[in-house]
């Protein structure tokens, strides 16, 4: 089962917002204020992680109160997680690692999922079901931009959303890359910054997000003052 159209419309989205902030809530009634914090910051898009039990009811809020976020479930160790997310609307599904059986299994029903990869080994079998876009997991620790940058020369076709130990200082080079749609992190939306329902601080440190990734863009393509002219 390849991924197709669906991952090419997500890689689409997840290019567009340029940052995946990753939350995780430990109560569902904090989903809707994070949302809407993170999007009038101009981050159109999140991931719930699984590492609480108030995930699936947090996706469901914001598929029905603020339907514009694109809402993704990450941490999804098993196919019954799987099941649970996608029951409750998630657009798409993130894991840390490849586990064959939930990438197939999530794959089956049409839904996107960026399966972690560190490896080359786990790349192929990414490729090995037509995944193109993948997650980078741990990107610092496992070698960050010049990992991505060594895998280019085999896999040019691959695009990751790099995640773990992302910072808003070290975002810009992952996202001055080809191969990176997006950078995924915590840093927009810690356990302390939820509990204490700061939602002014996330939608300021989500406009700092989206200002930097359009400074990451602009720097990346050559502006048209910089293009010489023939002749
Ligand atoms: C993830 O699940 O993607 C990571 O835990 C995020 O890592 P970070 O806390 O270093 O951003």
């Amino acid at each position: 089962m390849s991924a197709g159209a669906a991952e090419m419309d997500l890689a689409a989205a997840l290019r567009d917002a340029g940052v995946v902030p990753v939350v995780t809530l430990t109560r569902p009634e904090q989903a809707v204020p994070v949302a809407e914090a993170l999007l009038a910051g101009g981050l159109a898009c999140v991931e719930i992680t699984f590492r609480s039990d108030a995930a699936p009811a947090a996706i469901e809020a914001i598929r029905a109160r603020v339907p514009s976020l694109l809402v993704g479930a990450g941490t999804i160790l098993t196919v019954a997680q799987a099941d649970t997310a996608m029951a409750a609307g998630a657009s798409f599904l993130v894991a840390p690692g490849f586990n064959p059986a939930v990438v197939d299994h999530v794959l089956d029903r049409g839904i996107p999922m960026l399966p972690g990869v560190c490896t080359p080994s786990e790349i192929e079998q990414a490729l090995a079901r037509g995944l193109e876009l993948v997650k980078f997991f741990p990107a610092a620790a496992m070698g960050g931009v010049a990992f991505l940058r060594a895998l280019a020369g085999p896999y040019p076709m691959l695009r990751y959303v790099p995640t773990g130990g992302i910072t808003p200082e070290n975002a810009v080079e992952y996202l001055a890359l080809r191969s990176v749609v997006a950078v995924g992190g915590t840093w927009l939306t810690t356990q302390d910054v939820v509990a204490a329902g700061e939602w002014a601080t996330i939608t300021g440190l989500a406009a700092d997000a989206a200002a930097m990734v359009r400074r990451a863009r602009d720097g990346a393509a050559p502006r048209p003052r910089d293009v010489r002219q023939p002749g």
